[in-house]
């Protein structure tokens, strides 16, 4: 079996790429990614010589359909997951384009790819077939201080990152609607874990503090996000992807809303217990304008991925972030690199060329 997975460099795909490798032995990813300034192989290089035979990577940009359509006439696709995307808020504030152009047209270069090759005018859809679309919780706007995102919660984005992922939702169902082509969505909460870009919040905590920069606090930082360690979203989406029910959404979260400046502190108290280094302390953390259109507060009903599939987030927040920030300390060297410009220059014989 071969499936074709997109974003393999970024930080939840490369991530995914190591847990279904060692969750399937016998399967195969066509690994896709553009390696824009998010992607980075340096986040493959742990692949086992097994798994690195069975990950078959292509430089490929998804908004480009020729490029797409040569991927799916060189192998027999058996299923997408699709995390390429555009994803920070900030970046999206300041050049909205690219992530129109990625998340919403790259999105759908991929589904016509996948129907040209799937759809048959006698047999309609082959069998075993699925576009599994990784979105996210933004999708639905801000809470007050009460309540939870169900997955019948109006779409309702702020930001135009939210706002391209929430259009590439749409056209999603509409191939569905449409075209009867097997698809879900998951709608995921902020993830952590390692590998994520040092532009992401707990990453951009431990490398300032490690440097003894400030800290930049939006606001008050009284904003509230669910945080999810990375494998239970990896093990989610597998799950989604192998029993999801076809057209479904399913919320992945955590059940642990925290507001920002908690999250920060408790980085650095475990920073300071880590390295011994008494200069990281709270005295680093900076109030600095707020992001326009902030969302205040997000927070995800997973019941239904819990009942129908039998998910559940299995790593504690303490226990994960406590792993997450050890993981950045022993790998200072990939954060270096990433820092410097210089993970832009890793190369791997198995992958070609940048
Ligand atoms: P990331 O920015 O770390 O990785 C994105 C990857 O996509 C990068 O490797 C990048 O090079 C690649 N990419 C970008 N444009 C591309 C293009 N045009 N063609 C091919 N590849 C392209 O992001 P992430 O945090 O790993 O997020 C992955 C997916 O999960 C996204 O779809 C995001 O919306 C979703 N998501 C993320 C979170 C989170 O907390 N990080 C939460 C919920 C959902
Ligand atoms: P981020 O990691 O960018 O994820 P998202 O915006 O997709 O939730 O930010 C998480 C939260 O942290 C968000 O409320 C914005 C806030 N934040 C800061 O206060 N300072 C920062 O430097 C960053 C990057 C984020």
């Amino acid at each position: 079996m071969k499936i074709l997975v997109t974003g393999v460099t970024g930080f939840i795909g490369s991530n995914f790429v190591y847990y279904y490798l060692s969750r399937h032995p016998e399967r195969t990813i066509i690994g896709i990614d553009n390696l824009s300034y998010a992607g980075n192989l340096e986040n493959l290089s742990l692949l086992s010589t097994d798994q690195k035979a069975r990950f078959l990577f292509e430089k490929a940009d998804i908004t480009d359909p020729v490029r797409i359509e040569k991927i799916f006439s060189k192998y027999p696709v058996d299923g997408i997951i699709n995390f390429a995307a555009e994803t920070h808020v900030d970046r999206s504030i300041h050049d909205p384009l690219v992530f129109l152009k990625t998340n919403i047209l790259g999105t759908h270069v991929l589904l016509e790819a996948a129907k040209n090759s799937w759809h048959t005018k006698d047999r309609g859809w082959k069998d075993g077939k699925k576009f599994l679309q990784v979105s996210t919780d933004e999708v639905y706007g801000a809470l007050g201080p009460t309540g939870y995102f169900t997955e019948q919660t109006p779409l309702d984005p702020h930001s135009p990152y939210s706002a391209s992922k929430a259009s590439a939702d749409l056209v999603v169902k509409a191939y569905h609607d449409t075209y009867g082509m097997p698809v879900n969505i998951t709608r995921c909460s902020n993830n952590y874990g390692p590998w994520q870009f040092p532009e992401k919040l707990i990453p951009l905590v431990i490398n300032n503090a490690l440097s003894h920069k400030h800290i930049p606090v939006y606001g008050d930082g009284r904003q509230i996000r669910d945080w999810l360690h990375v494998e239970d979203h990896c093990r989610a989406i597998d799950l989604v992807y192998e029993k999801g029910r076809n057209g479904d959404i399913y919320n992945v979260g955590g059940n642990n809303e925290q507001e920002n400046i908690a999250i920060i502190r408790k980085i650095l108290a475990l920073l300071q217990e880590m390295t011994g280094d008494p200069r990281i302390n709270d005295t680093l953390i900076s109030h600095v304008a707020d992001r326009p259109g902030h969302d205040r507060k997000y927070a995800i009903d997973a019941s239904k991925i819990k009942r129908d599939l039998r998910w559940d987030p299995g790593v504690p927040f303490d226990e994960g972030i406590a792993r997450t920030v050890r993981w950045y300390l022993d790998n200072r060297d990939w954060m270096s690199h990433v820092i410097s410009g210089d993970y832009t220059k890793f190369y791997d014989k198995n992958y070609g060329d940048r």
